[in-house]
């Protein structure tokens, strides 16, 4: 807060179909640009009409959305073009969006009102994530994506970009390039916090792979069993081994910035292990132990096999029920159904944002 003056609102509006840890990062840093973040998100006849349908319903939309820590309000069905009259009825000074373009269907900047208002801030958009990108990972029965930077990613890479676009059609702001998972952006996605004495420590481990609603519903129940969350992730190994095929499709870097961006996570193992033992439960102070209603697959290398068998032992196991059926399985089959569309759709937006690119590079050598 800025002392006794009002706090700054700021507005951050889109479609948020496929929220990632890119969505996530842009509101971090529009809410650092002010006190008070609210997010527009766009309802599904919008997004069809300027973009193509989404995947994600308005409804899981919202929720994402609401999800992430550092929002403060969800604005539901949020116009597309931003006008000064939505600026000013939610009380916001100024609007954020993320350095790249973002026309109507007729080609418009939906910030062109905004910007020449003066109310537009930019924010940096994430380098290296994109709905184009995890689509094409699921498309593609490869791996490359869990060793990045290595050779067989950088195949993998151009083969997904070759079949999803057409390369005379590369947009310079979705155009993917490599994310760089660094210890500055964890720094800045973790809470930083420690458990207060007599807090109730929640412990909950598993893939978290493609954060999805499902996840998010698990996610507030455990936390609601105490005060202070801890959530393990399992190694991209790990994972394969139990999940096979090309899973997990984000790497653990990706879910570690995923499940941190989380409202509910108080802190995040990266790379726990499979089974929960006495040392984890000792180290962290455990006092509760949760999974959900998904199947739990047994430790190859354990000696009875129950991931869970010590918490049990202590009587400080759970199964809670999120009330949601969404698995990561379920979305990537959701996505691949929708694969056309998907594909036509992400072609489109590069196209236009290269068209545009060409013309404003036009514009300046004039
Ligand atoms: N954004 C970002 N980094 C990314 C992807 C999106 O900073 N890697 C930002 C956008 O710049 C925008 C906000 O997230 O400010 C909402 O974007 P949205 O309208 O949902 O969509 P896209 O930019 O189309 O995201 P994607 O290409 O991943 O679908
Ligand atoms: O499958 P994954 O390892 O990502 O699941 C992590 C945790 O989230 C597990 O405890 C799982 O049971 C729970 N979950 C849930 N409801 C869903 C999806 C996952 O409770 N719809």
């Amino acid at each position: 807060m800025n002392g006794d003056k009002a706090p700054v609102r700021v507005w951050c509006d889109g479609c948020y179909d496929m929220v990632h840890f890119g969505h996530a990062n842009s509101l971090r840093q529009a809410k650092a640009m002010g006190d008070y973040l609210v997010v527009g998100v766009h309802n599904d006849e919008e997004i069809t009409k300027h973009k193509g349908p989404p995947v994600f319903t308005e409804e899981e939309r919202y929720k994402m959305v609401r999800g992430i820590k550092w929002v403060d309000e969800v604005i539901e069905g949020a116009p597309y073009v931003t006008t000064l009259e939505t600026l000013d009825k939610y009380d916001c000074q100024f609007c954020v969006h993320g350095d790249d373009i973002t026309t109507t269907a007729d080609g418009v900047d939906t910030y062109h009102i905004v910007k020449s208002a003066g109310r537009y801030k930019e924010c940096q958009r994430t380098q290296g994530v994109s709905t184009t990108d995890l689509v094409g990972r699921m498309l593609l029965l490869t791996r490359g994506h869990q060793q990045r930077g290595d050779s067989e990613y950088k195949v993998e890479r151009s083969r997904t970009e070759s079949m999803s676009e057409d390369s005379a059609a590369k947009s310079p702001w979705t155009g993917v390039s490599q994310f760089l998972p660094t210890t500055q952006k964890i720094i800045q996605f973790s809470e930083g916090k420690e458990p207060k004495p007599g807090d109730k420590i929640v412990y909950v481990a598993g893939a978290f792979d493609l954060f999805h609603v499902g996840h998010l519903d698990f996610l507030e129940k455990a936390r609601a069993q105490g005060d202070y969350l801890i959530v393990g992730l399992h190694t991209d190994p790990v994972v394969n081994q139990y999940k096979g095929a090309n899973y997990p499709i984000m790497n653990l870097h990706e879910r570690v910035l995923s499940v941190l961006a989380c409202r509910y996570v108080s802190e995040v193992v990266i790379g726990a292990p499979y089974s929960v033992s006495k040392d984890m439960m000792d180290h962290f102070k455990v006092d509760l132990v949760v999974h959900g209603a998904t199947p739990v697959a047994t430790d190859v290398d354990g000696e009875d096999g129950d991931p869970y068998e010590e918490p049990k032992r202590r009587n400080k196991f759970m199964l809670l029920d999120s009330g949601n059926t969404m698995t990561t399985e379920l979305l990537v089959q959701r996505i691949i159904s929708n694969r056309l569309s998907f594909v036509e759709r992400n072609q489109k937006k590069e196209a236009k944002e290269a068209n545009l690119w060409k013309a404003m590079n036009a514009d300046q050598e004039k």
